[in-house]
């Protein structure tokens, strides 16, 4: 189980929306997620279809006294789609702060990791949104986790007291003696600015290798999803948002493999200049000398071998596949000679939903 902070005192930076819909894509891929929200707000709650008023218990009653006094978060935890659970938030969270500060509480700030250890359900990943402030409840988020993601605006102010934040978490990594691996994603990016381009320059160039390769870029869509109360996934697959958050999620779930076989985690293909309506050619390669037939099937065309697909094939063995595509994020294999093969230049995988291995294709 991965259990992921997504933290910034900063309103606004999309911490609750890269939750939401970094959740609703894991969930697409089969991961099982639960959202936590900490946040009395309750907007995850609330981006995940679930009205917070209409429950007779949330997080408040899993925190506000300590174990054995207090509800389980399986008591509390709401279904919110497939693979996708949340435990909800509700305005009451607000008073918790003061309760705690308050009663001085022993193990105050231990309450929601206590809680997680003793889940019954198994989850591949916990994502939990924090309120935009560090008082006791992101303590609590920060202590439960194992890695921090923190959002930051592409904008003027975008580093503001980043680095303030980033010693509070150095600070509670010391005194809670596991390592918290943290890292800073861009979002809100408009890429029509000169502004946010700097800044997002700005940011790579202080924090290096901190800063996910993946950047969130302005979508309406994502506002849209949000007021619907549904993750981008469940409402355009098309969107530069569900692009952007499934990129994300691919990023999440390829760290492992990536540092396992220290390779370039960038997919081999190319970019026809045949532009028409939206859609471009993408051109794969797939090299065997030995290969007697070599197809190409994915869900951009139904998992119908070479369907939707021109094929090229030199005499040197190089199959080369062009498909139509517009931006989007792709699994695909191919079938070569009766057998399915992941694409060997191609080190973005995952499992696919039906079994086996797929690759993975981002056009954004
Ligand atoms: N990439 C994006 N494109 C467009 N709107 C966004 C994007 N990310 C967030 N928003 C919108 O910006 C506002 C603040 O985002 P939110 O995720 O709630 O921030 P936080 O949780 O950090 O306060 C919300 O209205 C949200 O819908
Ligand atoms: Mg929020």
């Amino acid at each position: 189980m991965r259990t992921i902070a997504v933290v910034n005192q900063k309103g606004g930076c999309g911490k609750t929306t890269s939750v939401v819909n970094l959740a609703g894509c894991l969930a697409e891929e089969n991961h099982r997620v639960l959202v936590v929200d900490m946040d009395p707000q309750a907007h995850a709650t609330i981006g995940l279809g679930i009205d917070p008023e209409a429950l007779d218990e949330n997080l408040y009653e899993v925190l506000a006294d300590p174990p054995p006094h207090a509800a389980s978060l399986d008591e509390v935890t709401v279904p919110a789609g497939d693979c996708l659970d949340v435990a909800p938030s509700g305005v009451i969270l607000s008073a918790l702060e003061q309760k705690l500060a308050s009663e001085g509480a022993t193990g105050r700030t231990e309450r929601l990791g206590i809680a997680l250890k003793s889940l019954s359900k198994p989850y591949d990943f916990v994502l939990i949104d924090c309120p935009p402030n560090v008082g006791i409840l992101t303590f609590n988020a920060l202590r439960a986790a194992t890695e921090v993601i923190v959002p930051l605006e592409t904008s003027y102010f975008a580093m503001q007291g980043v680095s303030r934040l980033l010693e509070t978490v150095g600070l509670l990594e010391d005194r809670i003696g596991h390592e918290l691996r943290i890292r800073l994603l861009p979002t809100l990016f408009d890429g029509r600015t000169r502004f946010a381009k700097r800044a997002l320059i700005e940011i790579r160039e202080t924090y290096k290798d901190l800063v996910f390769d993946t950047v969130i870029r302005q979508n309406v869509r994502l506002r849209e999803a949000a007021q619907r109360g549904q993750p981008i996934s469940k409402l355009d697959r098309r969107a530069y948002g569900f692009v952007d958050y499934m990129s994300l999620a691919l990023e999440l779930l390829f760290d492992n493999q990536a540092l396992d076989e220290e390779k370039e985690v960038a997919p081999e293909f190319e970019l026809e200049e045949s532009v028409s309506g939206g859609e471009k050619g993408v051109v794969l390669t797939y090299r065997s000398p030995v290969a007697r037939s070599v197809q190409l099937a994915g869900d951009f065309n139904g998992w119908v071998p070479d369907k939707n697909v021109d094929s090229r094939q030199a005499p040197d063995g190089t199959w080369e596949k062009v498909i139509q595509l517009g931006p989007g994020v792709y699994q695909y294999r191919y079938f070569v000679d009766g057998e399915w093969k992941p694409d060997p230049s191609n080190p973005r995988r995952v499992e696919g939903p039906a079994g086996g291995v797929n690759s993975v294709l981002i056009i954004s």
